[in-house]
């Protein structure tokens, strides 16, 4: 079976391209420059070309404060560039993976977010994205849309550049007195390939629809932190940091917490634990 990952090339991306290309499909990596989502004339000649089954759409603009300074450009990419996408998919028959976030929720709930939970985004980049959702499940019958959260993978994020958070802490450790980190974040980090193997299996069923894909369980970004310097055998000192102390414009919701209820019924959820996904992050790093 033909598989196309657009984004192949980020942190979310390369881990998908080895995982289907492992269970035996015909990969297509499509990077930015092969495929401009934002124009369907793009993803039309992209992926008449390639005439895949499946596609995988992590192609995003997800930088968050990046986002609500350029809402139109946010919205280009992850609503647009989402329908283009599924408006395509549709036309050549291919079933469309669709990545989604948690960051579709306010935060305001005090138990995790199942499916049904009614999405209120607090930014530009949660409103587009859930654009996106919509114009998915709208304009394409055959979608897997996928909402996500707290991402760290071997291949650095694309959109944010530098160190995901697992390797910032280790360099913060070897370089700094004291490390500080928020406690007041709450969400589940999520090792992108045990995720690429989730987004495959569920992928190769029909069970078409709207999913919460996670780690399980939930900490804050202090506590994950604090699960790393344990399993790194740090020393370093560390210490909650004040919520003000890492101003950001866009507010963000401070508990995104998903349940994968719609993977569970359907008997396909095999997301680890998030302590788990970590310690499988650092035996394979
Ligand atoms: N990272 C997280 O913590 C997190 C959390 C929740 C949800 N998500 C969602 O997960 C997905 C994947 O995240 P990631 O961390 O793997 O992202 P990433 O590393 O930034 O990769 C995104 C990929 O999409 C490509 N891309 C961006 N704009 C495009 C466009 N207009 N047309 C075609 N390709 C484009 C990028 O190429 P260039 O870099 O060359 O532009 C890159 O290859 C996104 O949909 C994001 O919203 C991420």
């Amino acid at each position: 079976m033909t598989t196309a990952i657009i984004g192949a090339n980020g942190q979310l991306g390369q881990d998908l391209c080895k995982v289907f290309g492992a269970q035996g499909d015909e990969v297509v990596g499509l990077n930015h420059g092969q495929m401009e989502i934002t124009r369907i004339d793009s993803v039309r000649e992209a992926l008449q070309a390639v005439r895949p089954r499946l596609v995988v759409n992590t192609a995003a603009m997800h930088q968050v404060e990046s986002c609500e300074a350029h809402p139109g450009r946010a919205f280009t990419v992850n609503a647009i560039g989402a329908r283009n996408l599924a408006e395509v998919c549709s036309h050549i028959d291919a079933v469309l993976v669709h990545i989604s976030t948690d960051y579709v929720f306010d935060g305001n709930q005090d138990h995790p977010y199942t499916e049904n939970d009614p999405p209120l985004p607090l930014n530009v980049y949660g409103n587009s994205k859930l654009a996106g959702e919509h114009f998915v499940r709208t304009r394409t019958a055959r979608h897997f849309v996928i909402r996500v959260s707290g991402l760290y993978g071997h291949a650095p994020c694309r959109a944010k550049g530098g160190l995901n958070f697992v390797e910032l802490m280790l360099k913060l450790a070897g370089e700094r007195p004291q490390v500080r980190v928020v406690d007041n974040e709450v969400l589940t980090p999520t090792f992108t390939l045990d995720l690429a193997r989730q987004v495959a299996h569920l992928a190769r069923s029909d069970a078409f629809g709207l999913y919460h894909a996670t780690a399980a369980g939930d900490c804050s970004w202090y506590a994950f932190a604090r699960e790393i310097f344990r399993l790194a055998g740090l020393t370093t000192p560390l210490q909650v940091a004040h919520p003000d102390e890492f101003p950001a414009k866009a507010p963000r919701p401070l508990y995104s917490v998903l349940a994968n209820q719609g993977l569970q019924e359907h008997g396909l959820d095999i997301l680890l634990p998030w302590r788990e996904g970590l310690a499988e992050y650092f035996a394979s790093r």
